[in-house]
């Protein structure tokens, strides 16, 4: 049976016998895609693809400095990305994969002291870089954790905002990642997807390191409880795909 017809029928059980709407309940037991290994690919790429799409080296930390490159301002206009987020004061914010820092310092001040910035990521060296510079910034509202290729180890149902930017394409278990993410969302907390542009040839980014929009919403549909709700288009070379968990709609008992 289409897998995809297994999912639905997963949720209408759910629905009947949980009395929620469909919509509002994630499938009990998810249909996995499969990952798939190919020998002829891409030399930036693992050789391993999922729903067609081949996953991306993962940038090493020893070249942290490109991404505190002076160049950035202009080429990402991180400014712009940080206004469609609409971050309000106390918000629990992940920054999964969030290599030296960039973005964490950008929205620490944001959230203030109410609120907090957890930076996820697999390499420790990365992670150092940013315990480093909270130190010499005096930032105190930004915390480190160490994730695994499956698992970013973040709180489950308390999460308002998961930020990754550049970084799902190199995810090397993007489904099992994704049920995480998924997870640690609060009821109507977001999760945001910046990639380089693969619509746009002129974005000049190695091409296994770029997704099209398309491809990212095939790789949510196992995931229908969250619903997209924004593409962001006006960055200079990425899009801004943002989804956002449904919350729980008890049916009214009659
Ligand atoms: C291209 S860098 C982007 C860093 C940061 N987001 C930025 O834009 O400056 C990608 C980062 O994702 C991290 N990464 C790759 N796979 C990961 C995973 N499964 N969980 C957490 N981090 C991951 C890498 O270690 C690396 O630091």
């Amino acid at each position: 049976m289409n897998r995809w017809l297994l999912v639905g029928l997963a949720g209408l059980v759910a629905m009947l016998v949980g009395g929620v709407s469909l919509a509002d309940e994630p499938p009990k037991k998810r249909a996995k895609p499969k990952y798939e290994y190919r020998d002829k690919h891409d030399p930036n790429g693992i050789g391993k693809f999922y729903m067609d799409r081949e996953i991306a080296r993962v940038m090493s930390y020893q070249g942290a400095s490109w991404l505190e490159r002076k160049e950035r301002v202009e080429e990402e206009a991180p400014a712009k990305l940080i206004k469609a987020l609409e971050i309000k004061e106390g918000m629990v914010i992940a920054d999964v994969g969030a290599g030296s820092g960039y973005h964490c310092f950008l929205m620490s001040p944001l959230v203030g002291k109410k609120g907090k910035i957890i930076a996820s990521d697999i390499q420790q060296e990365m992670l150092d870089l940013i315990i480093k510079k909270a130190k010499e910034k005096k930032v105190t509202n930004i915390e480190t954790v160490k994730g695994t290729e499956k698992d970013p180890k973040l709180p489950v149902g308390k999460v308002d905002l998961i930020l990754m930017v550049d970084v799902y394409h190199e995810f090397e278990f993007p489904f099992e990642m994704t049920e995480k993410l998924v997870e640690a969302l609060a009821p109507g907390g977001r999760l945001v997807f910046v990639e380089f542009r693969l619509e746009d040839d002129k974005v000049p980014i190695l091409l296994v390191h770029k997704m099209s929009e398309r491809q990212v919403l095939k790789e949510m549909m196992p995931f229908p409880e969250m619903e997209h709700t924004k593409t962001v288009g006006t960055l200079p070379w990425q899009h801004v795909i943002i989804f956002t968990k449904k919350q729980e709609k008890k049916e009214p008992k009659k």
